[in-house]
């Protein structure tokens, strides 16, 4: 592990023990002189221990990410040289991931180191094996930043922003701004191995000795606010049941043994609309919500993606790199949405998208 903190500490502190050394009194110089190392040890004891005290009291407040080796910038006196980029962290899982990715590529094109905050380090590193830096807070707070909002998809004028502190911010998710760096990014997002070996446990319980080898495809079913927020705020509609029939018969045309894998905030949804009758769909977790995490270790080990909307859905496609089928068009033409997401930089152009029933919209919004 390296901070670099430690430096400025170590860099400090001996001159302030210097300081600190009281010149031994006259009359009893004999003594100090036969026990010279006694002043010394004890100054020594005193400034090892404050250093402790003064890193254990910086570094307790930077949340939870001990857990996970990672490189932190502790708040140095002096601003980083170079610049430093960062980027806001907003939104659950996918919606990091985006930002992450985003600030890895942009700071790269642009030559300036990055860091994240530490609430993002919080989100992905108990997952993910990244590597950014992590930026403390009272760094953060007193970095002049230039915050520059962000489109969700790649901009000329983004590989030349002339600012040396730089907080990006939106909810940038989309392959336009890290495509050409992907070794890099699935790199940055590789799972840790107890959660991907967990994934795997669950995948190979799937798969009966001596039976042909099973073609796992992950469905993820995004319900939860959006039941509300879709129709109403963006004037859309969620995937139906007609629409995880046409997905899953798209995989069942092209493999012998498909088994589709079943994850979502909705699993009740999920076994009343998803036909299971042909005993190939699994519902993840016994068919109970699991967590966040674990539903997207097993999306990103199964070998194909189906996914309704949501950047999680797009990442764990994007994640297990096989073919993927996602929900198309599910605004109406006048919706808000369509000036803040563009689906060719959203979605891959090999993946494969069907056209949502529009229908349910239509009915809502005059
Ligand atoms: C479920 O799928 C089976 C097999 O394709 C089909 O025969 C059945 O009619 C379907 N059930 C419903 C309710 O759609
Ligand atoms: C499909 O996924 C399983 C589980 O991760 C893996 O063991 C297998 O090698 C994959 N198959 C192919 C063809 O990639
Ligand atoms: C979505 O709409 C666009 C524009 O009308 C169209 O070109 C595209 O083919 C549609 N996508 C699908 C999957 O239907």
């Amino acid at each position: 592990m390296t901070w670099r903190g430690r430096s400025e500490t170590q860099r400090s502190a001996p001159p302030s023990l210097l300081t600190w050394v009281p010149s031994p009194p006259a009359a009893s110089m004999g003594s100090w002189t036969a026990r010279p190392s006694f002043s010394t040890i004890f100054f020594f004891v005193v400034f090892v221990v404050s250093v402790i005290f003064h890193c254990h009291r910086r570094l307790a407040l930077v949340p939870a990410p001990w857990a996970s080796r990672s490189l932190v910038v502790l708040g140095p006196r002096h601003l980083p040289q170079g610049g430093m980029w960062t980027i806001n962290s907003q939104g659950r899982l996918g919606n990091q991931m985006g930002q992450y990715a985003t600030l890895y590529a942009l700071a790269k094109l642009n030559g300036r180191p990055a860091a994240i905050p530490a609430q993002m380090h919080s989100a992905l590193a108990p997952i993910f094996r990244i590597s950014l830096p992590v930026l403390h807070g009272a760094t953060a707070s007193r970095i002049p930043w230039r915050n520059y909002p962000l489109n969700d998809w790649m901009e000329e004028q983004y590989r030349h922003l002339p600012w040396e502190y730089v907080r990006l911010t939106g909810y940038p998710c989309s392959w336009t701004f890290y495509h050409h760096l992907r070794p890099e990014i699935l790199r940055e997002f590789t799972l840790h191995d107890h959660v991907r070996e967990e994934a795997q446990r669950f995948l190979r319980a799937l798969q009966a000795p001596r039976a042909p080898q099973l073609t796992f495809v992950g469905v993820h079913v995004r319900r939860g606010d959006y039941v509300r927020v879709m129709p109403r705020v963006w004037k859309g509609v969620l995937a139906d049941r007609g629409y995880l029939q046409q997905a899953l018969d798209w995989f069942r045309a092209r493999h012998p043994a498909p088994v589709f894998v079943v994850t979502s905030d909705d699993m009740s949804w999920c076994r009343r609309n998803i036909n299971s009758s042909l005993g190939d769909v699994v519902f993840a977790g016994d068919g109970r919500q699991g967590s966040p995490a674990k539903d997207f270790a097993l999306l990103t080990q199964c070998n194909h993606t189906v996914f309704t909307v949501g950047t999680f859905g797009v990442w764990a496609a994007y994640l297990a790199g096989g073919d993927a089928v996602y929900l198309a068009n599910f605004t109406l033409p006048h919706s808000r949405f369509r000036t803040i997401f563009k689906p060719q930089a959203a979605f891959l152009p090999q993946w494969v998208g069907i056209a949502a029933n529009l229908g349910p919209a239509g009915e809502n919004s005059p």
